[in-house]
């Protein structure tokens, strides 16, 4: 009754489906530990063999992962960042109605380096904001986020409102309008402050994201190098042919 050995589906993608829906109905929550091979390969009649192929798949998709010599547990339910649309951390969490907060770990007017400044497309050594967040979601570090920011354009950036939403003091204080971002994803595994500053094991995936912002001029406001968390993080994107 819970796997058709008839079926042209594979018997471990049968069990694959059926954990995954336990978890998705709630019947196994995050943090509760798996039924072992064993305890499986009894219930579905199968060997542990095709007991551990599913449970390897739903671990390399995040759905479990595995503490060593303590068995198999739920992970967290991953967020679902669109990959269209450009918003802020604050909206993205508000959204999901989770309170966004952020932990400031620096905050300094630097001048431009060569390299910000060519991005920002201002002269070398005209003052930026350079700034590290943590930004968490109910208390939880989701993200590190290294920021550079023109002074001249956003002016008047303190570090209480870069506690809170820069998207917001930009549109509603500054009455500037943004409009457009490229942003660029690529894989990684934590380095040592990552691992500490987001409460993460060391060497846990992680996708390091670098998001350059433009106002709806065209001026470029903001560079920003992201490490989100892979463990709680996939992006979804619509393609439309
Ligand atoms: C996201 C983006 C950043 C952007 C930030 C603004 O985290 N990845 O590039 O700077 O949102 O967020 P907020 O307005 O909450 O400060």
């Amino acid at each position: 009754m819970l796997i058709d050995k008839n079926s042209p589906l594979p018997i471990y993608h049968q069990i694959e489906e059926y954990i995954k829906d336990r978890i998705e109905k709630g019947e196994l929550k995050p943090g509760n530990v798996l039924p072992s091979e064993r305890e499986y390969s009894q219930l579905f009649q199968v060997s542990r063999m095709t007991i551990r192929q599913a449970i390897n798949k739903l671990v390399n998709d995040g759905y479990l992962y595995r503490k060593k010599g303590s068995g198999t547990f739920v992970a967290e339910k991953k967020f679902e960042q669109a990959l269209q649309g450009l918003t802020s951390f604050t909206e993205d969490m508000k959204a999901r109605g989770l309170t966004p907060s952020s932990k400031l770990l620096h905050f300094e007017i630097i001048p431009a380096s060569p390299q910000v400044a060519a991005t920002l497309q201002v002269a070398e050594n005209t003052p930026v904001y350079e700034m590290k967040r943590i930004r968490l979601a109910d208390e939880i570090p989701m993200a590190l986020e290294t920021c550079y920011i023109s002074a001249n354009l956003v002016k008047g950036l303190t570090e209480e409102i870069v506690s809170h939403s820069i998207y917001k003091y930009i549109e509603e204080k500054l009455q500037l309008d943004i409009g457009e971002a490229t942003q660029i994803i690529e894989s990684s595994l934590a380095n040592e402050t990552e691992t500490e500053l987001l409460k993460i094991k060391k060497g846990s995936p992680i996708l390091l994201i670098e998001r350059c912002t433009f106002l709806t001029n065209g001026t470029p406001f903001e560079i920003v190098r992201s490490s989100y968390r892979a463990d709680r993080y996939k992006f979804i994107s619509h393609l439309k042919r």
